[in-house]
C-alpha cells in the first residue's frame, strides 16, 4: 500500500492507508519527543506527514478524528531536573591519521616550549554516554549527565542502580567529582534486545542508544533492570588533587573502588600512543564493549595546567578515532535543503543501508562542486568523478555526524544517468539562487519571504544551545509557523496572549501541555546575552563566538550600540570588533551588516522588548591585576612560550596585541626586543621584563 502514489489510491486503499500513517507518526512522535530515540529520520516523517496531508486533499472525507495533520508533536516528558556543572564537561578534540598525532604531540610541545619527549596516557574511547558523578565526603550526592557541557540533567537515582557506581567509598577528598562513561556490553545489549522484543517493548539500535535510553528513564527502577556499566577516565572538582599525573590519578580511582580501563598505558611519545593505538584496535572486536577510539592525555597535571583548554577542548588531549566504517548502496534521489541562511544544501537519498550498526538513508552532498568532482578551488577529488542519481556510492559514518560519500562506482552506473544539474532556484519559494564569486555555496535570494529560510531560523532559535524551550522543538516551531502562529522569534513570546486558547483546542496538546509550553516559554524570556546572540543564528556566529562576544561586551545595550557604532566597517569601534581574538574580519562584517539591515533590525527590536537579557561577565578574573590591561609581548620569552604567555595573560583578562600604540598598557621586552620596545619607551608605555610580568600576574 504505502507504494501506491496517492493518485492511484482506492477509497478503501486510501482510508487503510490513513490509518496506517497515523499510527506510524503517533509511534514516531513518541520516539522523538518521550523516548529521546527517533526511530525514522527527519526526511521520513516529513515525507510520511506529506504523504498523508496528500491523501487528506484527495479524500478529504476520510480524513480521522485525530489525523497526523492537525498534531503539533507530543508534549515532552516531564523531565530531570537541571545540573549546572562545577567544572565544565568538555569534549576532545580529534585526529584521524598518524600524522594528526605527531601534530599533537607537536602542539603540545611548541605551547610548553618543550623539545625533548613528552608522556601521554592512552587508553580506549568508550562508546556511551558520559557521566559526572559528585561525591561529598564519600557519599555520591548527585549524578549528571553531560548535557551541552555546561549544564546537564540529574540522574542521580539512575546512577545509584549502577553495580560499578559505589554510593560511598573511603579515603577521597572532601569533594571529589569522578567522570567517566556509562555503557553496555555487546552481551547485555543482545540480551536485553531479546528480552524487549519478547515482551512486545522497543529494542535499540547499538549498545550505545540501548545505555543512553536506560539511564535517561525517568523511573529508575526501569533503570535498575538494565545492565549498565561505567568505567571512570576523568575528575572534574576535586577539593585536592588526586595525584600528580594522569596515570597516578586513575590508578587513585581504582584504589577507591572505580573500574577503570585495563587498557590504560603510558606512553613516551607519539610513536609509541600509536603503537598503542595499534594494539587495541586489534583487539577491538574481541573487548566485548563498543569503542571509537583512543584517547591520549598528557601524563603530567602540571602540564596539564599550564596547555589549559581551548573553547571547548582541552588542550592537553586527544581523540585518535577508528576510521569509519564504509557501506555501499544505491543513490536514489538528490534532494535540495535550504538552511536558515538560505544555503542550498544537496541531500542524497539512499537506498538504507546499515553502517556500523546504523541505517543510514540520507548523506551530504555538501555543495555543488562536490557533486561535480571537484573541490571549492576546481581541483579534481574522487578523480573527478562526478556523483549521479542512480550511481553506486560508497558512504561511511564518522562518529555522530551526517553520512558522507566517499566514492562512486563507475562501473555500476546505469546507462542513462546524466550529470547533475544543480537548481539556479530556490526549490522552496522559486527566488534566484544565486552563488557569489569565491563561494562555495548558491543561496536563495528570498530572505524572509522564504519560508525554509524563516523556518529554518525559528528552529535555530529554539535549538539546544539557543533559547532552548522545553516542548518547542524543530516539529512545533514548524507547526506554528504553518498555522501562521509563529512567524519570527518574538511571536514565540506572545503566542500565549495571541493564541494560547486555539492552542488548547488542537490535538495533541492538553491543558497540562499547553500550560507546560507557556511557562517554559516564560522561563527563557529571561536569557544571558551570549545564547540570544547565538540565537539570532548571524552567519559565521556560532556558540563559540557569540560567548566570546558577550564576554567582551557584557550587556545587551553595550553590544548593540557597538555593532551600529562600527557599520561602516571603520572607526574604533569597528577596531574593537575586529580586535576580539576569535573574531575574523569576515564575522565582523556579518555582524555589523545584521544590525544594519532595516527588517532584522525591526524583528530584533520586537523580540528583544520581549526579553530580559542578562549580562555575562568578563572571564573570571578575581583579583587579577592586569584585567582589561592591553600587553604587548616582545623579544625572546625564557620561561614560557608565546603561545602560553598569550593564553595565560587572556587568561587573567588581559587583551594581547601585537602592535605597540597609546592603548598599549604593558610591554613584556625579553632579550632581543626591538622596535616594539623603542616605540613604548617614545610613547612613555611601562616596560618590564618577563620576571616581573611572572611576579606581576603572580
Ligand atoms: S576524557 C576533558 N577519556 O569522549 C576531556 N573521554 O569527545 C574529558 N570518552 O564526552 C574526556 N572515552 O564522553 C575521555 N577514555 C576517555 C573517554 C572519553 C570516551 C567520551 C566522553 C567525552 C567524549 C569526548
Amino acid at each position: 500500500m504505502q507504494d501506491i502514489p496517492v493518485e492511484q489510491l482506492t477509497e478503501a486503499q486510501a482510508s487503510q492507508e490513513l490509518q496506517r500513517l497515523a499510527s506510524i507518526l503517533a509511534a514516531a512522535d513518541i520516539a522523538y519527543h518521550q523516548k529521546d530515540a527517533p526511530e525514522i529520520s527527519d526526511a521520513e516523517y516529513d515525507a510520511l506527514k506529506r504523504r498523508n496531508a496528500a491523501i487528506e486533499a484527495k479524500f478529504p472525507d476520510l480524513k480521522l478524528p485525530d489525523s497526523p495533520s492537525e498534531k503539533v508533536g507530543a508534549p515532552v516528558a516531564s523531565g530531570f531536573g537541571k545540573v549546572t556543572h562545577a567544572v565544565a564537561m568538555l569534549s576532545l578534540s580529534n585526529a584521524f591519521s598518524d600524522e594528526d598525532v605527531y601534530d599533537f604531540d607537536e602542539r603540545v610541545r611548541k605551547f610548553l616550549g618543550i623539545t625533548g619527549q613528552v608522556a601521554y596516557t592512552a587508553e580506549p574511547k568508550i562508546d556511551g554516554l558520559s557521566l559526572s558523578l559528585r561525591y561529598e565526603n564519600g557519599r555520591l550526592v548527585q549524578a549528571a549527565t553531560r548535557g551541552d557541557g555546561e549544564v546537564g540533567e540529574n540522574v542521580t537515582a539512575n546512577a545509584l542502580t549502577i553495580g560499578d557506581i559505589p554510593a560511598e567509598i573511603g579515603g577521597a577528598p572532601s569533594v571529589l567529582e569522578v567522570r567517566g562513561e556509562v555503557y553496555m556490553s555487546h552481551d547485555d545489549f543482545a540480551a536485553l534486545n531479546e528480552r524487549q522484543s519478547a515482551s512486545g517493548g522497543k529494542t535499540f539500535a547499538n549498545p550505545r542508544n540501548a545505555a543512553a535510553g536506560s539511564l535517561r528513564q525517568l523511573d529508575a527502577t526501569i533503570t535498575k533492570t538494565r545492565p549498565l556499566r561505567f568505567f571512570a577516565y576523568a575528575w572534574g572538582e576535586v577539593s585536592e588533587p588526586l595525584a600528580d599525573t594522569q596515570f597516578g590519578a586513575i590508578a587513585r580511582l581504582a584504589s577507591l573502588g572505580f573500574q577503570t580501563n585495563p587498557l590504560t598505558r603510558l606512553c613516551d611519545g607519539p610513536a609509541d600512543m600509536i603503537a598503542h593505538y595499534t594494539s587495541i584496535e586489534r583487539q577491538r572486536a574481541t573487548l566485548g564493549y563498543d569503542i571509537d577510539g583512543v584517547v591520549y592525555k598528557v601524563n603530567d597535571l602540571t602540564l596539564q595546567g599550564r596547555l589549559g583548554f581551548r573553547s571547548n577542548n582541552p588542550r592537553w588531549a586527544t581523540a585518535h578515532k577508528f576510521p569509519a566504517e564504509i557501506a555501499t548502496t544505491q543513490l536514489e534521489d538528490i534532494e535540495i535543503q535550504v538552511g536558515r541562511t538560505g544555503a542550498l544544501s544537496p541531500v542524497a537519498r539512499l537506498k538504507p543501508v546499515t553502517v556500523g550498526g546504523v541505517v543510514v538513508s540520507n548523506a551530504t552532498l555538501h555543495n555543488e562542486d562536490y557533486i561535480a568532482g571537484r573541490d571549492s578551488n576546481g581541483t579534481p577529488i574522487r578523480d573527478g568523478r562526478d556523483i549521479r542519481i542512480g550511481d553506486w556510492v560508497s558512504v561511511y559514518r564518522a562518529g555522530d555526524v551526517i553520512p558522507k560519500i566517499k566514492d562512486v562506482d563507475l562501473s555500476r552506473r546505469p546507462a542513462d544517468a546524466k550529470p547533475y544539474s544543480f537548481p539556479t532556484q530556490c526549490p522552496i519559494c522559486g527566488s534566484d539562487a544565486i552563488r557569489e564569486p569565491g563561494e562555495a555555496v548558491a543561496r536563495c535570494t528570498g530572505g524572509l519571504i522564504c519560508p525554509a529560510q524563516a523556518v529554518e531560523k525559528l528552529k535555530h532559535f529554539v535549538s539546544r544551545s539557543a533559547f532552548d524551550i522545553e516542548g518547542l522543538g524543530a516539529k512545533q516551531v514548524e507547526a506554528f509557523y504553518t498555522e501562521g502562529w509563529v512567524k519570527e522569534p518574538a511571536d514565540i513570546f506572545t503566542l500565549a496572549k495571541n493564541h494560547g486558547d486555539e492552542l488548547k483546542t488542537r490535538e495533541g496538546w492538553g491543558e497540562k501541555s499547553v500550560t507546560n509550553l507557556f511557562a517554559a516559554i516564560e522561563e527563557r524570556r529571561t536569557i544571558p546575552l551570549n545564547r540570544l546572540i547565538f540565537a539570532l543564528g548571524i552567519r559565521h556566529v556560532g556558540e563559540t563566538a557569540a560567548m566570546l562576544l558577550a564576554r567582551r561586551y557584557n550587556s545587551w545595550e553595550t553590544f548593540h550600540a557597538n555593532m551600529e557604532a562600527a557599520r561602516d566597517h571603520r572607526g574604533p569601534d569597528w577596531e574593537a570588533l575586529n580586535d576580539i581574538d576569535g573574531v575574523g574580519e569576515v564575522m565582523a562584517a556579518s555582524l555589523v551588516d545584521y544590525f544594519h539591515e532595516a527588517q532584522a533590525r525591526a524583528a530584533l527590536e520586537r523580540l528583544v522588548s520581549e526579553l530580559d537579557v542578562t549580562d555575562v561577565a568578563a572571564p573570571a578574573t578575581d583579583g587579577s591585576p592586569v584585567v582589561g590591561k592591553t600587553v604587548v609581548f616582545t623579544g625572546t620569552l625564557e620561561k614560557m612560550t608565546r603561545a602560553e604567555a598569550k593564553a595565560r595573560a587572556e587568561a587573567l583578562g588581559a587583551k594581547v596585541s601585537g602592535s605597540v600604540s597609546a592603548k598599549t598598557d604593558i610591554v613584556v621586552a625579553g632579550p632581543g626586543a626591538g622596535s616594539k620596545l623603542k616605540k613604548a619607551e617614545e610613547l612613555g608605555v611601562d616596560v618590564m621584563d618577563e620576571d616581573a610580568w611572572l611576579a606581576l600576574i603572580g
